[in-house]
């Protein structure tokens, strides 16, 4: 369906040519004084300046032309050239119907050249637990790919494993340290290895932390360290056996944390899959004349003329031959291309690796790892601070563990639910779950991604005020209804959804006709912030409709379906944008 303002904007606009303007003085806006009008377009004020002529002038003529059409209950001209403009309550209606009948995608339409988006986020490393600083690139990734599918592309998401470099060769040192004699670190064996791992996730999680803190001491620990991150860099048959087992448990682990999170990846790659691609890639580089040496290191220089701070050089190769962040990340770039052919990259990492990731993009725009047209994306997230408004923080100052914030919110929504009422102790726990998760997307996404925030968990899990909980409520509140009435009689064939007949049934119906364009324009500016603002706005304004309303109670029939039918239009809506932001209702709560 074509948007509400766009359909107001045309006919606006035909108002102006038939009188003889420029077509494109008819744009019309939101009012900024919904005391006055619904709509507003202030072009006269402009075309006065072109048209020599006072503004007004243009406004009156204008008015006059739309006073016949079925759109606009008024039109009128106001000084000193404003047009100030209502919709018929009868022709928002229909809109409304017509965004109904198409139960899937309630008038929002896909997009007509859709692309293929590969979306980088999550960035987890192995063997280490997920923490509250993956959180963001999560939530915010998910819901950036829900809502480019929604808009009809083709969106992979890869999870972008931290799966190479030192911390690998840490574990296998303190593995050895610990079980020298697994086959593993036979040099000269040949045979299969095991397929159980040697360890636990927990040991797992036990014997990096261990390592690293071993290796800032000992120096000769961590010599050892990089020679075995070296000798498995270099194909050494038992620490790659330790590396998929590594992988194997870490996966699994993570996989879970994410599911809880209901955050699912199309691909599960990791910084070790670009590793084949490096040599390659180095010597076309060196080849097209792009890489030289600069200190004994490797560079490709990126910095360009317009550029107000200084962007040093992409670095490839390191003195010693090893390879980098940067040259794992370029040589990701090659095997996605190569896969996929990606319209896009959209990279969703924390905001302080802007300029890494802009030497990244211009180097592999000037090496030609991209094609031209290719669009590659920075997505900066801020940081979820704590209530003292420094990094967020266990109470011991520690990093807190995401599945230890998740489980202790899920506590809470559960005390709070069990609180008020006796409810099974299975669906509480469900419910609880549900409620919990919309507290931490809603609170996370509800902020624009490139600030930090006050990760509040009081505020967030309130049922009141902007919160993910306050919106399940809204939606569990229209099921309510929803089931009652139902309960109670079926729908007249022929209902439909009547003209409204309150100011805030408008205001709903109002809000309701913004949804396509909310979505399109969220995806196309990357900001799930916008649909959580919808929400907040479509669930007030349903809340203060059913406040005086007295839907249950309505005597006329037909009336009393349009209500329900108008109450199921805007429950949908937020089933769709909660589907997009990915979290979900519950039945009750
Ligand atoms: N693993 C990285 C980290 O912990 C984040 C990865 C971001 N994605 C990327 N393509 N570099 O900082």
């Amino acid at each position: 369906m074509e948007k509400l303002i766009d359909l107001i904007s045309k006919e606006v606009t035909e108002a102006f040519v038939a009188g003889g303007y420029d077509g494109k003085y008819g744009q019309v806006t939101l009012s900024n004084r919904p005391d006055l009008c619904e709509y507003q377009c202030n072009g006269a004020l402009a075309a006065a300046k072109e048209y020599k002529c006072a503004p007004f002038q243009i406004s009156d003529q204008v008015a006059g032309r739309l006073q016949g059409a079925p759109m606009f209950a008024v039109a009128e001209s106001v000084k000193p050239g404003f047009l100030n403009l209502t919709l018929d309550p009868d022709y928002l209606a229909g809109y409304l119907r017509e965004m109904g009948q198409d139960e899937e995608r309630l008038g929002c339409v896909k997009c007509n050249s859709p692309k293929t988006i590969m979306i980088d986020y999550g960035g987890p490393n192995v063997a280490k637990p997920l923490h509250v600083g993956h959180l963001r690139s999560a939530i915010i990734g998910e819901s950036i790919k829900r809502l480019g599918k929604f808009m009809g592309h083709s969106v992979i998401g890869d999870v972008h494993l931290g799966d190479w470099g030192l911390q690998m060769g840490l574990i296998i040192i303190e593995l050895k340290e610990r079980k020298p004699d697994l086959l593993y670190f036979e040099e000269t064996y040949q045979g299969e290895y095991p397929k159980e791992p040697p360890f636990t996730i927990a040991e797992l999680e036990e014997i990096y932390p261990a390592a690293s803190a071993k290796s800032k001491e000992d120096e000769a620990y961590k010599e050892a360290a990089m020679q075995a991150t070296y000798e498995l860099q270099h194909g050494r048959r038992g620490y790659q056996a330790l590396l998929a087992h590594i992988l194997d448990v870490s996966v699994s682990d993570l996989k879970r944390n994410y599911e809880d999170l209901n955050v699912s990846f199309e691909l599960w790659k990791g910084e070790s899959d670009a590793q084949p691609y490096i040599p390659d890639m180095v010597e076309k580089m060196k080849a097209d004349g792009f890489a030289y040496l600069s200190e004994g290191a490797l560079v490709v220089d990126v910095k360009e003329d317009t550029d107000t701070k200084e962007v040093p050089p992409c670095m490839i190769l390191k003195s010693d031959g090893a390879s980098l962040y940067n040259t794992t990340d370029l040589a990701t770039i090659v095997w996605r291309m190569k896969d996929f052919a990606p319209d896009e990259i959209i990279y969703v990492v924390d905001k302080r690796q802007e300029l890494y990731f802009t030497q990244v993009f211009r180097c592999a725009r000037k090496t030609g790892l991209v094609k031209p047209e290719t669009k590659l994306k920075f997505l900066g997230f801020g940081t979820m601070n704590g209530k003292d408004g420094k990094p967020f923080k266990t109470r011991e100052g520690g990093v807190m563990r995401l599945e230890y914030l998740v489980s202790g919110i899920n506590d809470e929504m559960y005390k709070k639910i069990t609180d008020n009422h006796t409810v099974d102790e299975d669906e509480a726990r469900e419910t609880a779950k549900l409620v919990a998760l919309s507290a931490i997307k809603y609170g996370d996404l509800s902020n624009q991604a490139s600030k930090d925030y006050v990760f509040d968990i009081e505020r967030f899990t309130s049922f009141e005020g902007n919160t993910g909980p306050y919106i399940l409520y809204t939606v569990v509140r229209m099921k309510s209804i929803l089931k009652k009435y139902m309960a109670e009689r079926s729908m007249p064939g022929h209902a439909r959804i009547l003209p409204a007949r309150s100011a805030s049934e408008k205001a709903l119906m109002l809000e309701a006709g913004k949804f396509n364009g909310i979505l399109e324009n969220a995806f196309a500016e990357m900001a799930p912030h916008k649909v959580c603002a919808y929400m907040y706005g479509l669930a007030d304004a349903f809340n203060h409709f059913y406040h005086e309303t007295k839907i249950m109670a309505e005597p006329d029939e037909m009336q009393q379906a349009s209500y329900i039918k108008l109450l199921g239009l805007v429950k949908r809506i937020l089933e769709l944008c909660m589907d997009v932001l990915g979290f979900e209702a519950p039945e009750r709560m």
